[in-house]
């Protein structure tokens, strides 16, 4: 399966941002990355439902709603209604993980369970099986343009190998710190999915910085 770089919108300019996905949609992306904070579960804020519903109107590509969120139970239905295609919680975010991820799925969109940097991939040993992607933070979340942490390289390739030995069946997505060198790094260690905010709305062609990185991880 070919991978792919799916786009955080987190960096797109905003006053603009229907065009902004409109030329990335263009060039051929296929997933749309939208990142959603709460200012609690992380310091920043950034978009809720009414983003999802707005760029649902005017996009056909898959979006995969990123829930950086306190009590996510309380928007999983409310997200799924507004477009989501696919929402990935935090394993840190609840006290009841299966029952999110079952929630997930009632509502009709694929899921996916995030790790923190601190998070070993071994507490997702009862549920990876279940899951259609295993995200990897590879920055602590909250913000675009920070690095990439070296060190989660090894949790993407623990994540790859016990996908392997149990038969199982999810993406593995990669996030933060991503450019044209990390990009190639994650990709070699297992990703099937790696998102980039900064390297792709920080160039002055995000359509062109979109192909760039596209090639490279499947070159
Ligand atoms: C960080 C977000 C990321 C962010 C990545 O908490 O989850 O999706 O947009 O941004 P870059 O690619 O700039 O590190
Ligand atoms: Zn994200």
């Amino acid at each position: 399966m070919a991978k792919v770089v799916a786009p955080s919108i987190l960096s797109a300019d905003f006053s603009c941002l229907g065009r902004q996905v409109a030329v990335l949609e263009a060039e051929g992306a296929q997933i749309l990355h939208i990142d959603v904070m709460d200012g609690h579960f992380v310091p920043n804020i950034s978009v809720g439902p009414l983003v999802v519903g707005a760029l649902r109107c005017h996009s056909k590509l898959f979006f995969d709603v990123h829930l950086m969120i306190e009590r996510p139970e309380t928007y999983i239905d409310i997200f799924a209604r507004e477009g989501a295609d696919h929402i990935t919680v935090h394993w840190e975010s609840t006290k009841h993980i299966y029952r999110l991820i079952q929630q997930v799925k009632a509502s009709g969109c694929q899921v996916g369970v995030a790790l923190n940097p601190g998070t070993s991939f071994e507490v997702l040993d009862c549920v990876a099986g279940d899951l259609d992607m295993v995200l990897i933070m590879s920055v602590n979340p909250g913000f675009g343009g920070q690095d990439y942490i070296a060190d989660m390289s090894a949790k993407i390739a623990k994540a790859a190998r016990w996908r392997a030995d149990n038969k199982a069946h999810y993406r593995i997505e990669v996030d933060g710190g991503i450019n044209m060198d990390t990009a190639a790094v994650a990709a070699e260690a297992g990703a099937d999915v790696v998102v980039a905010g900064a390297a792709i709305f920080g160039d002055g062609k995000p359509g062109e910085a979109w192909k760039r990185l596209q090639l490279t991880i499947n070159g």
